[in-house]
């Protein structure tokens, strides 16, 4: 057999991992020819792909990035005036001409929608979550989103030094696209005081209050994180609370945009065994012929849904997630 191997949208920690859990088994234990694709779908339309050697994916485990490369290129979207272009069919006859059996897409929501449109004409494709947000349907967790939230509590525990030395409310927002995993995991790990997540909105007056109540207990001092999704009507939603929570409290506030950082850089070893392991399963589901799947980790457990299940579909925090419900025993404000 001979399979091909792309990495779409959004760098992040773990891809390289995947590549090569995919990669080794697939060359190493079934004897598979493994062909990697540059740049996302890109590299399907133009043919810019490489022969994978146990060689080429020696020593990338522990790498950030992609050895691939990547590139946001939709090959099913629409033109201006509703036209859908000959992409897809360049895509489908360049995957016979490569002579690919089968295709492994590693990626987020947008990949996984691309991968099953590909699939619905016929091409064997799998799916390989990877996002730090965690917002994908079908897996407990992407690989990913463990590095990145250890990148935001540690700048949620320095920027604890800052608020306290200087009587400082400090608003940090951190990725997550339209959902709040990462602050919600990492506000709870980096102890703050006020967390604001988009599936669970807020209410300024009670964030003020929260604040103000901190100050006259003696801690004129908070550590407020928010998701980049929290819907405030301005285009930056740190920008627009910090100066209302400083016109409201008189409390001098600073803002923090995390941004790129938070999904460079090395993976975690939850992130690099949890990519290593979905790579494999993935290379375990084209043995087995199971096509149009993505695989995915439930309790544990490696297992695959369909990609049709996954498209289109964000996966958002519950508003009765375990770790809010805990925060808010432990006197954390969600914002209400
Ligand atoms: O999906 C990961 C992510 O980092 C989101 O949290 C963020 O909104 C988005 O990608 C920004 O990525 P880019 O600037 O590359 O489009």
């Amino acid at each position: 057999m001979k399979i091909g191997i792309l990495s779409a949208g959004g760098d992040c920690p773990g891809i390289n991992a995947a590549i090569r859990g995919v990669g080794k088994t697939a060359l190493l234990h079934y004897g598979m020819e493994v062909v990697g694709i540059h740049n996302g779908f890109s590299g399907l339309l133009d043919r810019d792909v490489e022969l994978f050697t146990e060689r080429t994916l020696s020593g990338i485990l522990g790498r950030g990035g992609t050895i691939l490369g990547t590139s946001r290129e939709k090959p099913f979207k629409k033109s201006a005036d509703g036209y859908l272009s000959h992409k897809p069919q360049i895509i489908y006859q360049n995957y016979h001409e490569l002579g690919l059996d089968a295709l492994v897409c590693i990626g987020g929501n947008g990949t996984q929608k691309t991968a099953f449109k590909l699939a619905k004409m016929g091409l064997n494709v799998v799916g390989i979550p990877k996002t730090i947000d965690n917002d994908l349907y079908g897996t407990d967790f992407s690989f990913g989103f463990d590095t990145a939230v250890s990148v935001a509590t540690d700048a949620i525990d320095r920027l604890h030094s800052t608020a306290s030395s200087h009587k400082r409310v400090m608003v940090v927002e951190v990725m997550g696209h339209s959902a709040g995993w990462i602050a919600l995991y990492a506000g709870m790990a980096g102890a703050a005081d006020i967390i604001l997540l988009p599936e669970l909105g807020y209410n300024l007056d009670k964030v003020n209050d929260k604040v103000i109540e901190r100050a006259q207990r003696g801690k004129p001092y908070s550590i407020i994180v928010l998701a980049e999704g929290l819907r405030t009507g301005a285009e930056s939603p740190s920008d627009y609370l910090s100066h209302e929570i400083e016109e409201a409290t008189g409390l001098e506030t600073r803002r923090t945009v995390l941004g790129y950082i938070q999904r460079g850089g090395s993976p975690s070893p939850a992130d690099r065994n949890l990519a290593t392991r979905l790579g494999g399963h993935a290379t375990e589901l084209i043995v087995r012929g199971e096509f149009g799947r993505m695989v995915g980790q439930r309790n544990g457990h490696m297992v695959s849904v369909p990609l049709q299940e996954v498209a289109g579909r964000t996966r958002l925090v519950p508003v009765d997630d375990d770790l809010i419900r805990c925060g808010e025993k432990l006197g954390i404000s969600f914002g209400h």
